[in-house]
């Protein structure tokens, strides 16, 4: 709301962002080190998980101590040993200690440790995965989704675990006991806590304990039990549960209300989850990656996914500015999030007889028929504050001025705290951004345009006592899918031969488990609290799609990371293009749609060298792919280069121009894989968009057996185009039971 309007003062973005999303942390940037005495964390990288963990231990500490400093120092300044999944650690370093780590000989990469932010009813039915959907509940049990978050809440009723059975015998993860936790269950059936400097944030409890609301909100949408009658106060009333009810939950609590979610945090989640056994991993967390060799969560994917662990992760809130996304690694899944056919809105009857209609979740129901309505800067303290008082800030309200009145603010001043505090009847916010999804206010509020706001302005300024109400909010049916203004948008910011985000998924609006532990807006003053709750971020969709990757494996136990990203990907319902004018930027394959994703036809699989090859072609070097692939010696001139345009055998196809004037002509190469019916033939659907020629090698596929594969083609000659304009193509493979579906995207980059 009101980004655009207010972006010259960052104090007021942050309380916009903290307030709208409510998913994002805003963590405590690291400072700059450019005195070289500062000691920051690094995290230092030193390979593939050792054969003596003891051993491994003992030479972090000998690494350390050889910077001068002695063996108790060493231990001092050690944060973790990671040696489960693979082998680094990190330490407190100063710069020009982190410099001379770099030069050590068994030193793979350093890298100094950064804070990232934190990124249901009605959704699955919308997706169309109705309770009523088959499932393979014995192979479902044994699935574990591992949530990199907040932590949890065990006593939460999404979370109990009648009528399942012990932890599968694969399982090697644990629970406490913790203090203030009351335990795993066979539904939770493991929680962890990673805090590198042990300093627990006052609030907070030694223990994966979730007083933030956010890690019980996604593991519920990704895993939760069947809840009836889930509601926030009677609105969006319904069973609450997440796409598989009967799958495990192994919570990795890796983000905390100070500090937000640390890099050292993040890879000690992943190498935990790694090591206890967790098929899927879900985290809505995010930042910009700066290299794929220096980010965590880029380093802790790449290692599941060589253990067969596919991470789904959130493409970020940072829409709808273009080359947004983030998690765009090629061996994540990266959701964007889009609408489902269901908002919350208020209406607003003014005293002229005209009403309009506002955003947002307003649990409040007016005592009167009407209030006197004024605009913030009206009620301003001195004409001084009439600035900040469009804002409605606290400060430059006068209370006496707001007490019993409906006001009327420019979003972003958190208006509606000024509002309960000084005793006001509701406040009228007005926006121009974000008003697709439902912001819960914590006094009678709502959202409008300012066209809207203008009207309302003038009605104001055209009588002498201009009077409003704001009426409890509403559920209404709106049209949808569509992708929510706040997810993150393609291209891709680093590899230009990559489309990201991958998938769309519920992520406006969701209703999931909650915690009583923190007001549901989280806002001084907010006396809300309620066990399940409304939030929107691509921070909800990324469960949704980790939960259909779950449901994807409970049919197909063997399938690699790659096969179900294919499989979700491919089988993704078409989005309309004509109102989400970013395409395939904003929604990659379409909307998940999981009954299809277990069952897609084909699949196009890969392993860890596709990814090796993949990154020699983006500029990678033996020093660059070491933290990755775990030594040094992997030269991209020793291996075998990748064969095609982008060298992956990526399910969507991005071409991106070498100039917007020039023509381009790419090559791709791609195998595909028979999981349907033994005996099919494919035929290719090719479509082309104006300006651009495709052409497929061979048109049919024919398989005999299950597993077989067959490689094709695709040619993509594209014509010049105008500058940072996206066209769609689409390549199916279709046989009687199954579409393929491949987006071909063609880019072309700004003229400069
Ligand atoms: C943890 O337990 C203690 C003692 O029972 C209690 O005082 C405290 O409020 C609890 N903290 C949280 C965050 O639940
Ligand atoms: C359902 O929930 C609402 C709101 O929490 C409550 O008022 C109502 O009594 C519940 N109904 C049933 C049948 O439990
Ligand atoms: C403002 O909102 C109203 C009602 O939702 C809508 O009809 C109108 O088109 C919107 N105006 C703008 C400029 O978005
Ligand atoms: C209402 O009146 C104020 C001052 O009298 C003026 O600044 C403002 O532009 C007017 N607003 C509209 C929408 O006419
Ligand atoms: C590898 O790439 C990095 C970053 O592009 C560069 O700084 C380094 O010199 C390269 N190393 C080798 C051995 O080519």
């Amino acid at each position: 709301m009101g980004r655009s309007n207010c972006s010259c003062h960052h104090h007021l973005l942050l309380a916009l962002v903290i307030v709208l999303l409510d998913t994002i942390w805003i963590s405590s940037r690291y400072a700059s080190a450019a005195d070289e005495h500062v000691k920051d964390f690094y995290i230092i990288y030193l390979g593939d998980r050792p054969d003596d963990r003891d051993e491994a231990i003992k030479t972090h500490i000998n690494l350390l101590s050889s910077l001068d400093i002695s063996q108790e120092e060493a231990k001092e300044r050690m944060v973790y040993s990671y040696t489960k999944a693979f082998n680094a650690f990190a330490a407190k370093l100063s710069l020009h200690e982190s410099k001379k780590m770099m030069e050590m000989e068994e030193v793979l990469g350093v890298f100094r440790n950064q804070y990232r932010q934190l990124h249901t009813t009605k959704s699955w039915d919308f997706v169309g995965l109705p309770l009523t959907a088959k499932r393979h509940l014995k192979t479902e049990r044994d699935v574990i989704i591992g949530v990199l978050d907040t932590g949890i809440t065990p006593d939460s009723e999404s979370f109990q675990d009648h009528g399942l059975g012990p932890p599968p015998a694969k399982w090697k993860g644990s629970c406490g006991p913790y203090k203030n936790f009351t335990g795993c269950n066979n539904k939770i059936i493991g929680a962890k806590y990673f805090k590198h400097d042990g300093n627990i944030p006052t609030g907070e409890t030694r223990s994966p304990l979730d007083i933030d609301g956010h890690g019980t909100h996604t593991s519920s949408t990704a895993a939760g039990v069947l809840v009836s009658n889930a509601s926030l106060f009677g609105i969006a009333n319904g069973i609450a549960r997440g796409a598989v009810p009967s799958a495990r939950l192994a919570m990795y609590k890796v983000c905390w209300s100070r500090g937000g979610c640390a890099d050292m945090d993040i890879l000690a989640g992943f190498e935990a989850a790694i090591h206890d056994g967790v098929d899927i991993i879900s985290i809505s967390i995010g930042g910009p990656i700066v290299s794929y060799s220096s980010d965590s969560i880029s380093v802790g994917s790449f290692h599941a996914m060589r253990k067969g662990i596919l991470t789904v992760a959130s493409a970020g809130n940072d829409g709808p500015s273009s080359s947004s996304v983030t998690n765009h690694e090629p061996w994540i899944l990266t959701v964007a999030a889009s609408g489902i056919d269901r908002t919350f809105k208020s209406q607003i009857d003014l005293g002229n007889g005209k009403s309009f209609s506002g955003m947002g979740i307003s649990m409040f129901k007016p005592n009167a028929k009407s209030y006197p309505l004024v605009t913030g800067v009206d009620a301003a303290k001195t004409s001084d504050d009439k600035y900040l008082a469009r804002y409605c800030f606290t400060d430059s309200l006068d209370r006496k001025k707001v007490k019993g009145r409906v006001v009327v603010c420019r979003a972003g001043g958190g208006a509606e705290s000024t509002v309960k505090r000084y005793g006001g009847a509701g406040a009228i916010l007005v926006s121009d951004q974000y008003l697709d999804n439902a912001q819960i206010f914590m006094a009678p509020a709502t959202a409008v345009n300012s066209s809207i706001g203008d009207a309302i302005y003038r009605y104001i300024n055209s009588t002498r006592s201009p009077s409003a109400v704001i009426q409890k909010s509403r559920q209404v049916t709106v049209s949808a899918p569509f992708v929510a203004s706040f997810s993150s948008r393609g291209p891709n910011p680093a590899s230009i031969r990559l489309l990201k985000p991958d998938i769309a998924a519920p992520g406006i609006d969701i209703l999931a488990a909650f915690t009583l532990k923190r007001s549901l807006t989280g806002l001084d003053g907010d006396t809300q609290f309620s066990k399940f709750t409304i939030l929107s971020g691509t921070s909800m969709a990324c469960p949704h799609a980790a939960g259909v990757a779950a449901y994807v494996k409970s049919f197909h136990p063997d399938w690699s990371p790659a096969a179900i990203k294919s499989a979700i990907i491919t089988s993704a319902k078409p989005i309309s293009k004509r109102v989400n004018k970013d395409a395939e930027f904003a929604y990659g394959g379409g909307q998940i749609n999981p009954r299809r994703a277990a069952s897609p036809g084909l699949v196009y699989d890969m392993d860890d060298m596709s990814y090796v090859q993949f990154l020699c072609g983006e500029g990678y070097n033996s020093t660059t792919l070491a933290p990755l692939v775990g030594s040094k010696s992997v030269s991209c001139s020793s291996i075998v280069p990748g064969i095609g345009h982008d060298s992956l055998n990526y399910p969507t196809i991005q071409l991106t121009l070498k100039t917007a004037k020039s023509s381009t002509l790419a090559v791709f190469r791609r195998r595909v894989t028979n999981v349907g019916p033994p005996s099919s033939v494919y035929n290719a659907i090719v479509t082309a968009p104006k300006g651009v020629e495709i052409t497929v090698e061979p048109k049919t596929l024919s398989f005999t057996k299950a597993s077989q594969t067959r490689s094709f083609k695709v040619v993509v000659k594209a014509q010049q185009m105008t500058p940072e304009k996206i066209v769609s193509g689409l390549l199916v493979w279709k046989s009687p039971r199954h579409s393929v579906r491949s987006p071909i995207v063609i880019y072309s980059p700004s003229s400069d």
